[in-house]
């Protein structure tokens, strides 16, 4: 693996690791980890020919867990290197920007956005597009980072001195994503995201640090303080259930209120 002096967030960084994304213990073995868990919000597709639109989909690592599921596996990124890989591992793959997704409104039984988001500059604008190709009743499945000191502290100061942690400088702390942002954006655009923690099993853990073999179990469960998961359908015409919580609350967003008069 040769990495060059890049800026944080910088995409190229996942040219220079070409070589990792298909490393179960190499310099991104947590995004295995990690898709295996995303994996595991997914039913079955519940018709022939189902979509799955694979945001940021990287190397493709999400494709050996969705096997027999019964998806058409479509996989969208910046990255050329990566989606040459994706490809190689059965994925259908575009290349584009999640602030412009190049499929038609509402194409995707499944929408996954797998640690993704913590690296977008427009936030808002990625979670309207990832709304938008979801059809009505269709599932929203994402994980990504927190914006709070306790993340940065991990993800960062710790997780990028750690192997198999984030490789130093893939994130820009300034990017990651408060709960609160999220779920509302997800809401003013149908979806009722629900959210929870997402952390290594530690024995596991301490196992794979000290071995470098084997799979970690990531546990899902209890706040969203680091990583997090997130699952929410998108509402069907005339189902206003997803706006409950945040009215209950009194802070619904005012375009929601526009928008749904
Ligand atoms: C941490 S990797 C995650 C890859 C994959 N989802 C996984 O979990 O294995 C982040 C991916 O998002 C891609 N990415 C970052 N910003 C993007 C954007 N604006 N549009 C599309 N892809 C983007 C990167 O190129 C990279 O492949």
């Amino acid at each position: 693996m040769s990495r060059r002096l890049r800026h944080p967030n910088d995409s190229g960084q996942y040219d220079d690791l070409t070589d990792q994304w298909w490393r179960p213990n190499g310099a991104l073995a947590m995004l295995h980890w990690l898709a295996r868990a995303r994996a595991r919000l997914v039913p079955p597709a519940s018709r022939p020919d189902a979509v799955l639109i694979d945001v940021g989909c990287g190397g493709g690592l999400l494709a050996p867990h969705l096997a027999g599921k019964g998806y058409r596996h479509v996989g969208v990124d910046l990255v050329s290197s990566a989606l040459t890989l994706a490809s190689a591992h059965g994925v259908r793959v575009v290349r584009g920007d999640a602030t412009f997704l190049p499929f038609a409104d509402g194409c995707a039984d499944v929408v996954s956005a797998g640690e993704v988001l913590e690296h977008v500059v427009d936030l808002r604008r990625v979670i309207a597009e990832v709304c938008r190709v979801l059809r009505p009743g269709g599932l929203l499945v994402l994980d990504t980072i927190a914006a709070t000191p306790l993340a940065r502290l991990l993800a960062v100061t710790v997780g990028e001195r750690l192997p198999g942690g984030p490789p130093p400088g893939i994130h820009d702390p300034a990017l990651f994503v408060p709960v609160g942002v999220l779920v509302d954006e997800c809401a003013r655009h149908g979806v009722r995201l629900q959210v929870r923690g997402l952390r290594p099993r530690l024995g596991q853990l301490v196992r794979w640090l000290l071995t470098r073999q084997g799979m970690v179990d990531m546990v899902a469960g209890g706040p969203p303080w680091v990583l997090y998961q997130g699952r929410g359908v998108k509402h069907e015409q005339g189902d206003e259930r997803h706006l409950k919580p945040r009215l209950a609350a009194g802070r619904i967003p005012a375009r929601v209120e526009v928008v749904n008069g």
